[in-house]
Parts: structure tokens; C-alpha cells; sequence
């Protein structure tokens, strides 16, 4: 008897930034063949397209149209994930300082998002899907079968930032990093249009004293337990 259900399901992975969801996510979504989706690298393809044809980020309508204009795709390579705007590769681009102090501001507005929420819909519907982000169990994928809210100390997202940047070989100052990550938590989670917030039904895991392993093996096992009982 086979006792691995061979059922594809949605796994949505939200929480505030740094917090691991991508590294996670990314994980998870290898160990089961799924499809990993950054909905948060599609929120900063927009905002660098914006910045580097000066639209003014409190545009919305400029920046609706712009969404509508330009073509954002994920592309798995074997090296990860590529995004590309129009074809472009801007992969390394849209982690730059600058785009990542400016999203924000890009993903508070609310026609950005049911536009980008339709994007992301259809990119779920098959499921065999891990998606990661701020609204994915609340808004994006509402009936997926895993949810998973990611959290951490502002400290430890900070330290973990701060390490990544170094292997990258920049002097970050651990002060300032704290700093961006409170102003985009802020942002994120008190802005009208789908706020970052735990869904109900979604499982918190707290990943301040957890390995990266430790919190994927987390949501296999969760998943395992789902996919049993489909
Ligand atoms: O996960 P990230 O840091 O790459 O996300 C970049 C920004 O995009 C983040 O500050 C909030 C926004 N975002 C969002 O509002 N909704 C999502 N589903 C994903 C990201």
C-alpha cells in the first residue's frame, strides 16, 4: 500500500521580513518537486521598473499602468530563480538597498495588489505550490491547505541580514538594518489594503532559536499530516 499521498496542495508561507520565509520556502518546495513562487521579488520588479523610469511611487495610477505595461516573469534555471522584467534579468537588481527601502511604498497601494493578487492566483491554481509573501494565506491563496506564519525577533532578522550581506562581502551596519526592518514592518503591517496578518487557521513557528532544517522540517511533517488525510 502506498502510503505517500501523491495529492499536490498549496503551501503558503507569509511572516515579516527576514524572517526566512524564501529560504525556507525554497526548501520545502525542493524536497516535494513543487514550484517555489517569491510573490515579494514580483512587488520589487515593479518598484525597480518604477525607479528607473522615475515614476513617482505615490503614483498609483502611473504605477497600475506601468504593471500593466511591463511583463514579469519567474524563471526556474538551475541555479534558482530568475526574474526578469521584459525579458531583462534583474535578479541581483531588485535586492539592492534602495528597492528594498522603496517596496513598501510600491505594495501599500491597492490596485497593485488585486492586480498582482490575480498574477499570483493564477500561478497557484494547479497548486504543487509553495508561495511565499504578506497576504498569501489571507488573500492570495485563502483555502490553501498548509499555512505558515514565520516569525522572529527584530534582533535575530537583523543578525540574520546582516551575516547574509557580509558573505556578499558589504559592511552593513547592524543598527540601520534593524532600522529598515522595522520601518518595512511597519509599512507592511499597518497599511489599508491586506495587511500583513496570521491568517486564523495558519500555524505560527517562531524561527529565532531554530535552524533553517529545523523549520522546513517543521512544515513537512505539517504537510505529511495534510496530505495523509486528503
Ligand atoms: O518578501 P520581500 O522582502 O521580498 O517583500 C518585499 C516587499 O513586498 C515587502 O516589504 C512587502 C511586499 N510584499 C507584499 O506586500 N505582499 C506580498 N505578498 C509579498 C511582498
Amino acid at each position: 500500500m502506498n502510503l505517500v499521498s501523491t495529492k499536490t496542495i498549496a503551501i503558503a508561507i507569509d511572516g515579516p521580513a527576514a524572517a526566512g520565509k524564501s529560504t525556507v520556502a525554497k526548501i520545502v518546495a525542493g524536497k516535494l518537486s513543487y514550484i517555489y513562487i517569491d510573490t515579494g521579488a514580483m512587488y520589487r520588479a515593479l518598484t525597480l521598473q518604477a525607479m528607473l523610469e522615475h515614476i513617482p511611487l505615490d503614483d498609483e495610477a502611473l504605477l497600475v499602468q506601468l504593471l500593466q505595461r511591463i511583463d514579469i516573469k519567474l524563471k526556474q534555471d538551475k541555479n534558482g530563480q530568475l526574474i526578469l522584467v521584459d525579458g531583462t534579468d534583474v535578479t541581483s537588481e531588485i535586492r539592492s538597498q534602495n528597492v528594498t527601502n522603496n517596496v513598501s511604498f510600491v505594495a501599500k497601494h491597492s490596485n497593485i495588489r488585486k492586480e498582482m493578487v490575480n498574477r499570483q492566483q493564477t500561478l497557484a491554481a494547479e497548486r504543487g505550490v509553495v508561495m511565499d509573501g504578506r497576504d498569501i494565506g489571507t488573500h492570495v491563496i485563502p483555502d490553501a491547505e498548509v499555512k505558515i506564519f514565520l516569525v522572529a525577533t527584530v534582533e535575530e532578522r537583523a543578525k540574520r541580514r546582516y551575516e547574509e550581506n557580509v558573505k556578499k562581502g558589504f559592511q552593513p551596519n547592524i543598527e540601520e538594518l534593524k532600522k529598515e526592518i522595522e520601518q518595512r514592518d511597519f509599512i507592511d503591517s499597518k497599511r489599508e489594503a491586506a495587511p500583513l496578518i496570521q491568517a486564523v487557521d495558519a500555524i505560527e513557528i517562531d524561527t529565532t532559536s531554530l535552524s533553517i532544517n529545523d523549520v522546513a522540517q517543521r512544515i513537512l511533517d505539517r504537510v505529511k499530516e495534510v496530505t495523509h488525510s486528503l
